[in-house]
């Protein structure tokens, strides 16, 4: 089995503002992120965010295009540095660490997955899993490696290219791999957004699954309403601030919340360098074609 399983704590008062919570595995104190240098060309991508993450639960990041969701995540994983605030992964200050420190950290403790997959095309999908445990220098468990590939349903396919496989199952080993190294947390952003509804449904029921049955602790990104209800907590962002969160989300209640935070009109985005989406793909997209690079490959996958 991939994943161990840890305790449970969805209980939901939220520590004081400007402190971290203590029962949480991730947490985010008052983090500013600014993109751009100097003049007009500025985005404050967060403005202030703290929000923590409870061991063993399944959190919704939601919140209109540009509003910070991408850049949570990857400040929350690491990938990204904060300008100010605090990022805590189980107490462990990420901001402090030096760079060689945050990669082990992240090798060992996170695993993320994309919209695009980001699979090597010309690995197995069994080899895809492995490759973080390699990158790690960690010994590869064939058994481990069966396990993990059938727990998310493709025990039959890991001699497959990921060329061979359809859009789900692309996911799935995604998801495999980024839990290959039993990271505490796994940090999805847009996991579904590649892929039809039912496809979809299929990915979302897994990573419920993990966190049901495993105690894993996942983040999600996702535009989908009926994504977002999936997870048992939503927090919303708008401009780069936390505005809310809803418990036990149904995709109705999720909807409603999201039309009072997206913009009247949304072809039209006041924010500089909106071109959010663009920004955040191409960031990415660097990191996939890194493919077997530390970056992605031993970090974010
Ligand atoms: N590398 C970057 N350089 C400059 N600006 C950036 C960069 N990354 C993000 N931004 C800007 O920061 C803001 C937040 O971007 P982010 O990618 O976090 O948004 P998002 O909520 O994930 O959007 P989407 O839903 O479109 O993916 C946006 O205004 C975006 O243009
Ligand atoms: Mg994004």
């Amino acid at each position: 089995m991939f994943w161990r399983t840890s305790s449970s704590a969805s209980s939901p008062d939220p520590a004081p503002a400007g402190t971290a919570d203590k029962r949480a595995v991730v947490s985010l104190v008052d983090v500013r992120k600014t993109y751009g240098s100097g003049g007009g060309g500025q985005v404050a991508a967060l403005d202030g965010v703290s929000v923590s993450f409870r061991a063993g639960t399944f959190t919704a990041i939601m919140g209109p295009s540009g509003s910070g969701k991408s850049t949570l995540l990857q400040c929350a994983a690491g990938l990204d540095r904060v300008d100010a605030g605090e990022v805590l992964l189980d107490g462990a200050p990420l901001h402090r660490l030096s760079e060689r420190a945050l990669t082990e950290l992240r090798r060992e403790r996170m695993g993320f997955v994309f919209q695009s997959f980001n699979l090597v095309p010309a690995l197995t999908a069994r080899q895809n899993v492995e490759l973080p445990l390699r990158l790690a220098g960690r010994g590869i468990d064939a058994a481990a490696v069966d396990r993990g590939l059938a727990e998310v349903g493709l025990a039959e396919r890991g001699g497959h290219r990921p060329s061979e496989l359809s859009g789900g199952q692309q996911q799935r080993v995604a998801i495999a791999r980024a839990l290959a190294t039993r990271p505490k947390v796994l940090f999805a952003d847009e996991p579904t957004g590649a892929l039809d509804s039912r496809t979809a449904r299929d990915v979302l029921a897994l990573l419920r699954r993990l966190v049901a049955d495993h105690g894993q602790t996942v983040i999600m990104v996702t535009h989908d309403p009926v994504a977002a209800s999936h997870a048992e907590r939503v927090v919303f962002l708008a401009d780069g601030r936390v505005t809310g969160e809803l418990t036990d989300p149904t995709a109705e209640s999720v909807a409603l919340r999201m039309a009072a935070l997206e913009p009247d009109d949304p072809g039209t985005d006041s924010r500089p360098g909106t071109d959010a989406r663009l920004g955040a793909d191409a960031r990415l997209g660097a990191d996939a074609r890194l493919g077997a690079d530390a970056r992605l490959g031993a970090d974010a996958c």
